[in-house]
């Protein structure tokens, strides 16, 4: 029997026709589920496996007998250190709550419903909601058999009501990065009527595999951009949510800004930030760690016959002959938290967080039993 869904005039259509909002599988939610959260090590979010400098834990402890004051959203103390790092002036440096706020914002502040977007993928699944949510029209441009990014494919699809073309680079799920050609590409290609927005959100990793210089190239464009990164995922700060965004112009970084809540980065994620961007002893030492695990990972796939990619982030995608839901779940009973690709035509492909050697071998060990057992 078919059910016809009653629309209510006061929530808009899209919304009400969009699934219901997913929720991914955190530490809180498991527990909640009743599962042995001590007993499951989460390799399935991307989170850092290892824990934040010393001096972050330091900096939120000397400064939580402030949390009855509202934070300053223009983060002043931190926007010095990215001026002065980037050589980039304040006024285009927006923060956010979490990088997500920032992409979103992207979104909102350039397309209108009905206007055009070009976004590589797969990518981070946060993307199509919030494609569509904001009613944008946009070409989703299949990665190449390499993992790589299709540019003339990306370049191709633009046409006069694209506004914003959207690229992740190092890109989740697969793991590489666009190289200084196929940046070199976008950033002549693309109109200087359309903003460029690159996801950095593994910046640090793509930089200390030898990736290129983003800042610096983009600094050559005429037309507008922005770069947004996050604090998640090389700093080891998810659960904090801060994240920034650089653009090219002080009007730019003020439309974004618009877009953002009045106090959206927490006081303690502000302290915490500042501390992680000082200890680069510590960053240096975790991005050391990570790439020795995402080694160990990648040779422990190929001894098993697989294929993984090329990846430069903290996590290893790889085809498997299987279901990849079917073996996330079987994992899961062993301990194991890892990923399965949402994307439709990429059922079999599953993505691994890196952790520490232990953690690793375990769960090379029990995907090895999964496969030998389907
Ligand atoms: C490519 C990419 N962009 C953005 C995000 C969101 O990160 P944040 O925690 O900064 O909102 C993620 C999270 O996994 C991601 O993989």
């Amino acid at each position: 029997m078919t059910t016809t869904r009653e629309f209510v005039p006061y929530i808009r259509r899209t919304l009400q026709e969009m699934p219901p909002k997913f929720d991914p599988p955190t530490e809180g939610f498991l527990r909640h589920q009743g599962f042995d959260t001590e007993a499951v090590r989460p390799m399935g979010l991307n989170e850092s496996m290892f824990p934040p400098s010393p001096k972050v834990v330091e900096a939120v402890r000397s400064r939580v007998h402030m949390i009855n004051r509202y934070p300053d959203a223009q983060c002043p103390h931190l926007t010095d250190i990215v001026t002065a790092r980037e050589g980039v002036p304040g006024e285009n440096i927006v923060w956010g709550n979490g990088s997500e706020e920032l992409i979103q914002g992207t979104i909102h502040l350039s397309l209108a419903p009905g206007d055009g977007m070009v976004l590589p993928v797969p990518t981070f699944w946060g993307y199509r909601a919030m494609v569509r949510a904001a009613e944008a029209d946009c070409a989703y441009i299949e990665m190449l058999p390499d993992g790589k990014v299709d540019i003339d494919g990306v370049l191709g699809a633009i046409g006069n009501k694209t506004r914003l073309v959207f690229c992740v680079t190092p890109n989740n799920p697969s793991g590489g990065y666009l190289d200084a050609d196929a940046l070199s590409r976008l950033i002549d290609g693309i109109p200087d009527s359309v903003l460029f927005g690159i996801d950095e959100a593994y910046a640090e990793f793509g930089r200390h595999a030898g990736g290129p210089d983003l800042i610096a190239m983009l600094k050559k464009r005429r037309g507008p951009w922005v770069v947004v990164r996050t604090f998640s995922k090389a700093y080891a700060m998810a659960g904090m949510r801060i994240g920034y965004a650089i653009c090219s112009d002080g009007d730019l970084a003020q439309a974004l800004r618009k877009t953002t809540c009045t106090f959206n980065v927490p006081i303690l994620a502000q302290a915490a930030a500042e501390a992680a961007l000082l200890d680069t002893e510590h960053l240096n030492k975790l991005l050391d760690w990570v790439a020795e695990g995402r080694a160990q990972i990648t040779e422990g796939l190929k001894a098993m016959g697989l294929d993984p990619f090329p990846s430069v982030t903290n996590f290893v995608s790889v085809k498997i002959p299987v279901n990849g839901r079917d073996v996330t779940v079987a994992l899961l009973d062993r301990g194991y938290q890892i990923h399965a690709w949402p994307d439709p035509g990429y059922e079999n492909f599953i993505r691994i967080t890196v952790g520490n050697r232990d953690d690793n071998a375990g769960c090379l060990v029990a995907l090895k039993e999964v496969l030998a057992a389907a």
